[in-house]
């Protein structure tokens, strides 16, 4: 136990939390992506029972599962989730835990809040309500608030959100750990301006990081036409300079493309350069603030080639560990795919 001045006041920063005890059986991770976070519809058997086994068998600890619960419930004022739903969760928890997998929970795509946070924080409350209560006796899952706050969810309305939602689970499930996202899409920017009830050690910190994006999402339809220049190698530069896709307009296109096609790879943006100092600020925050910090997402999507995507998980993975960061790659089987980079990845070396 250390002690450290805080916003001029003295704090006992201590590991000796529960939150520091769940994070550390939270190390590596995979995202269950592409299933029940778009919506009302889904295949059931989009994840096979021996996908969860290829998981545990690669050397992962958990998974992580994004749900779009607020797809699933009644009309408020109660919100009741649909039974049939909890279901289809409760079978997944039951595969995990067959394979010897930890779980993690969240709320994704939550469009509705993000769009106008107090319309829907009575739906958040209720849905958290329910989940915690479902799941209250399970060691093995962590429950995350929401993933990716973002446009009207800034850090300021996110941190009266947050703590409606912990003192809600807190008065059902006191014992659980929850995860509490950074505003603007989990940047690792935003993590100064998080402000969590400072009594409550059961909370972890969830960033994500993407950089350098214009290869994590090369060729992203989802993403405007800024990453739509495919080709980029990571590290670079290229043997052979690409073209900037024409449509991507925006100045810092062009010159990132620039750089990526002359600088040397201890100066290209295609680099760890672009991620690692983030990491190291979201890990010194977690120290200073004496909360765990976990990366919740990152990955390179299919279009980029094999070798650069595992070169580039690889390189995250080992910054995660160097930084004592917990972490989940984004995705098993969909668009990110690291089920086929699993031998270059390198998780059992
Ligand atoms: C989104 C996915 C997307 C991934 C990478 C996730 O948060 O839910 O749809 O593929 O980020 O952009």
């Amino acid at each position: 136990m250390a002690a450290c001045l805080l916003n001029g006041l003295a704090a006992d920063i201590s590991t000796n939390t529960p939150d520091h005890r769940a994070a550390a059986l939270y190390r590596r991770g995979v995202n269950f992506g592409n299933h029940l976070e778009f919506g009302a519809s889904f295949d059931e058997n989009r994840y096979k029972r021996e996908d969860y086994v290829r998981v545990k068998a690669a050397g992962f600890d958990h998974i992580r599962i994004p749900i779009a619960w607020h797809a699933h419930t009644a009309a408020g004022p109660d919100f009741l989730i649909d039974e049939k739903f909890f279901a289809v969760v409760d079978r997944m928890v039951v595969h995990a835990r067959a394979a010897g997998l930890r779980v993690i929970l969240n709320d994704h795509h939550f469009d509705a809040l993000t769009n106008d946070p107090w319309s829907q924080t009575n739906k958040f409350c209720a849905i958290w309500r329910q989940v915690a209560t479902h799941y209250r006796e399970a060691e093995d899952i962590i429950f995350e608030l929401l993933n990716e706050p973002k446009d009207k969810a800034t850090a300021e309305v996110m941190n009266v959100i947050w703590a409606q939602g912990i003192e809600t689970i807190r008065q059902v499930a006191p014992a659980r750990t929850i995860m509490v996202g950074t505003a603007r899409w989990n940047s690792t920017d935003t993590i100064t301006a998080l402000k969590l009830p400072e009594a409550d050690r059961n909370l972890i910190v969830t960033v994500h990081c993407y950089e350098p994006f214009l290869f994590t999402h090369q060729g992203a339809t989802w993403a405007g036409n800024d990453p739509l220049t495919v080709g980029v190698k990571f590290p670079g530069p290229p043997e052979t300079p690409i073209d900037k896709y024409p449509k991507a307009t925006n100045t810092w296109v062009a010159r990132w493309i620039a750089d990526y096609n002359t600088q040397p790879t201890e100066k290209n943006p295609s680099s760890a350069k672009a991620f690692r100092p983030r990491l190291e600020k979201a890990a010194q925050w977690g120290r200073e603030h004496g909360r765990p910090v976990y990366l919740g997402e990152f990955g390179a999507i299919k279009n980029a080639d094999p070798k650069s995507r595992a070169n580039y998980d690889r390189a995250m993975r080992e910054t995660c560990e160097e930084f004592g960061l917990g972490w989940a790659v984004w995705d098993w089987n969909a668009m990110f795919e690291v089920q086929s980079l699993l031998p270059e990845f390198g998780l059992k070396k």
